[in-house]
């Protein structure tokens, strides 16, 4: 097939994955009144999330999504946790350059499954249910709402750290706050995907004129000589292989969101070109900016001030951009409203799609009748992530999410390796080289195992808990087809309650 098969399915419904949903004796076809735009006046009119996403909207969902607490919060740790500048720098490359392998990794998959989900999806046909199952399970239970809350902390502690200097009240407020973002950010995007996909555009544009300010600084610094704390110094470099993994969590977090395009790919207009593209502006573009971004802020302070500082860019700000210094707190909230928005955005496809095949109760699959949003996915994540903020911190959360995600980006990559066996003919009008999925296997093996073994932390194994004790919903819920007593009544009240119905395609 030619590129134009992919843009044939523009308002063409997916098919399933796995041939259909399992769940859907639960739902009901609800009649609602006359009121819904474009009424075909059929009982049970479709909806489904269109393609609105061009090149600019793509660009903006990975940059602005990548970009956004982590480059104001984990310096310090990948700095400590690398025990040197310079081999801090160097994980801070890596870590871009290993996203970005990740990326060309997914461009191939985009068009081999042209499905949304990205993981789920492609794990899904590529090892069958049961890894498929646990996915999606994982990331609605743990790695998507980690994601929301870790950024809207963020945002909170930013938010916060001016006006409370009680360290107790401080924390209150954060969690407070946190979670009143979150709250909002999903609210916006029940409304609007339009809303959101421009949100997140305008939240890019800020966030890297805040990056541009910041290496203005940091360019101006390096040419009046300050220059102390960038002097060669592998002095203490950090030889434990766990301590060094933990490093890469810190960076990789920062780094996260370079597979968000995947997850939405069903809402790009004429993928084949755009994902591609995206990918290749976005995850450059971050690498270099973050290697400046690390290298401006050490113009300003010491390695040892950069880790002790809970909000970076501030104390950046303070010491560099005099009366302007207002606009670092500023910018992140900004930078980390846009990444918040965009994680929410992606969090509620990958449900979305798993409801769909019917991994994941229907009901998450449900689009707003009116305003085509996956509303019932966006709540049941808001709802995550709130319970999720009181109970973390945003260091806890950071290791947490990134041994999960990493679990699945490596048996991600591996299933491109697979794909190419099983299905030697898909279309694949990018081909992207084996060694680069050999490698992001191996690194993923490397940033599971090495914590566990060296630096053992208990959110390791509630991670791996979590994520296998998915079976005990799967074998009677997916495999047997049970449905739960009262179950349909349930979607019932949740159509009848938030105005949604089944997508285009879930109905044969
Ligand atoms: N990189 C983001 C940040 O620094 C966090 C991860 C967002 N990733 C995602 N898939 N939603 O805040």
């Amino acid at each position: 097939p030619t590129n134009s098969s992919f843009n044939n399915h523009v308002s063409d419904p997916i098919p399933p994955i796995l041939g259909g949903p399992d769940w859907k004796d639960s739902r009901q076809a609800i009649e609602f009144e006359n009121d819904v735009e474009n009424d075909t006046g059929s009982q049970t009119q479709l909806v489904n999330l269109k393609r609105t996403m061009g090149l600019m909207g793509s660009i903006s969902l990975i940059v602005g999504t990548m970009i956004g607490s982590g480059i104001f919060v984990s310096p310090g740790g990948v700095f400590e946790r690398s025990g040197s500048v310079y081999l801090g720098l160097i994980i801070w490359v890596l870590c871009g350059i290993l996203s970005t392998f990740g990326g060309i990794v997914y461009i191939e998959l985009s068009s081999v499954i042209p499905s949304s989900g990205a993981e789920y999806s492609y794990i899904l046909s590529t090892f069958g249910a049961i890894p498929g199952f646990l996915t999606s399970w994982a990331q609605l239970t743990l790695i998507k709402p980690a994601l929301t809350t870790g950024i809207c902390l963020t945002l909170a502690q930013y938010l916060v750290d001016p006006f409370v200097d009680d360290v107790e009240q401080a924390k209150w407020a954060v969690n407070l706050v946190s979670s009143i973002a979150i709250i909002f950010i999903t609210y916006l995007n029940c409304l609007s995907t339009n809303l959101a996909n421009r949100i997140q555009i305008y939240t890019t544009v800020a966030k890297l004129v805040a990056v541009a300010i910041i290496v203005v600084g940091g360019i101006y610094n390096l040419c009046v000589g300050k220059t102390d704390h960038l002097a060669p110094d592998f002095g203490s470099t950090e030889k434990s292989a766990g301590k060094l993994a933990s490093a890469f969590y810190s960076g990789l977090w920062a780094y996260d969101g370079w597979n968000q395009l995947n997850i939405v790919t069903e809402e790009i207009k004429d993928p084949y070109k755009n994902l591609p593209r995206a990918i290749f502006i976005g995850l450059p573009l971050v690498t270099i900016c973050y290697l400046l971004v690390n290298i401006s802020f050490l113009t300003a302070m010491s390695n040892v001030e950069l880790i002790a500082s809970s909000s970076v860019a501030t104390l950046y700000g303070d010491r560099v951009l005099g009366v302007m210094s207002w606009l670092m707190p500023l910018s992140v909230v900004l930078s980390t409203f846009g990444a918040a928005n965009g994680s929410l955005f992606t969090a509620a496809r990958m449900t979305y799609v798993a409801g769909r095949e019917g991994h994941l109760p229907d009901f998450l699959s449900f689009v707003d009748v009116k305003r085509d949003t996956p509303s019932t996915s966006l709540i049941l994540n808001c709802i995550i992530s709130v319970a999720l903020t009181i109970a973390f911190d945003i260091n806890g959360l950071i290791d947490f999410f990134s041994f999960a995600a990493w679990i699945f980006y490596g048996a991600t990559a591996a299933s491109m390796i697979v794909l190419r066996y099983t299905r030697p003919d898909a279309n694949r009008p990018f081909r992207a080289p084996i060694w680069m999925a050999v490698i992001v296997i191996l690194m993923s093996a490397f940033l599971v195992i090495a914590p566990v073994a060296q630096e053992p932390q208990i959110e390791y194994l509630y991670s791996g808990l979590f994520i296998i004790g998915g079976l005990i919903f799967y074998v009677p819920f997916v495999h047997f087809k049970w449905v739960l007593p009262g179950m349909e009544k349930f979607t019932v009240l949740v159509q009848k309650t938030l105005l949604v119905i089944p997508p285009e395609g879930l109905d044969e």
